[in-house]
């Protein structure tokens, strides 16, 4: 059985190469933003907008635990997951965690390229944006470094590569 589980901030590419990285392993592929979303039949900005960032933390711990009871799956995870609750020990003991890492400037870009609504970014000028990240990476880094595999996708220029290191964890 394998469970393979990304972790990182927000435009680090996690659902990119957990979707790659799952077509490699003939494994299912589970992005956590999504599955909540189809579970709770409103998008990510809705459930932020009705019940706060407190509410969807509940929510995304929730749903968190169904999704990682599977099997054979790689699941790639919100950029907040890991950081609330006891959410990143769970995951640890249930499947391999990958840390996604990158530099502030790499996701600040990637961010600014994507289409994807984020409710935490909205509204902010590219230079708040790379001091949100530089502030929030701080808070978040010592749960993203509790991962069992780090991965610097920062120094890889492509995600093959990235997704032939990922695929070789035992
Ligand atoms: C969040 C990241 C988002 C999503 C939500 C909160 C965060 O997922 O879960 O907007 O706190 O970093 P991505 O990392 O897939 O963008």
């Amino acid at each position: 059985m394998k469970r393979i589980i990304i972790i990182g901030y927000m435009g680090a590419g996690k659902t990119t190469v957990g979707k790659a990285l799952a077509k490699e392993l003939g494994l299912q592929f589970y992005d956590l933003d999504w599955y909540i979303e189809s579970r709770r039949h409103k998008t990510v900005p809705q459930i932020f907008a009705e019940t706060g960032e407190e509410g969807f933390r509940k929510i995304e711990h929730d749903m968190l635990h169904e999704v990682a009871e599977f099997e054979d799956v790689v699941i790639s995870c919100g950029g907040g997951t890991p950081c609330f609750f006891d959410n990143i020990d769970y995951m640890n003991g249930q499947g391999q965690v990958v840390y996604l890492k990158a530099e502030p400037e790499v996701l600040c870009k990637h961010l600014k390229m994507g289409k994807t609504e984020r409710p935490l970014l909205k509204g902010k000028s590219s230079d708040e944006l790379l001091t949100f990240i530089n502030e929030q990476l701080s808070r978040r880094t010592p749960f993203y470094e509790k991962a069992r595999y780090q991965l610097d996708v920062s120094l890889m220029d492509n995600y093959e590569k990235i997704k032939i290191s990922v695929s070789k964890l035992r």
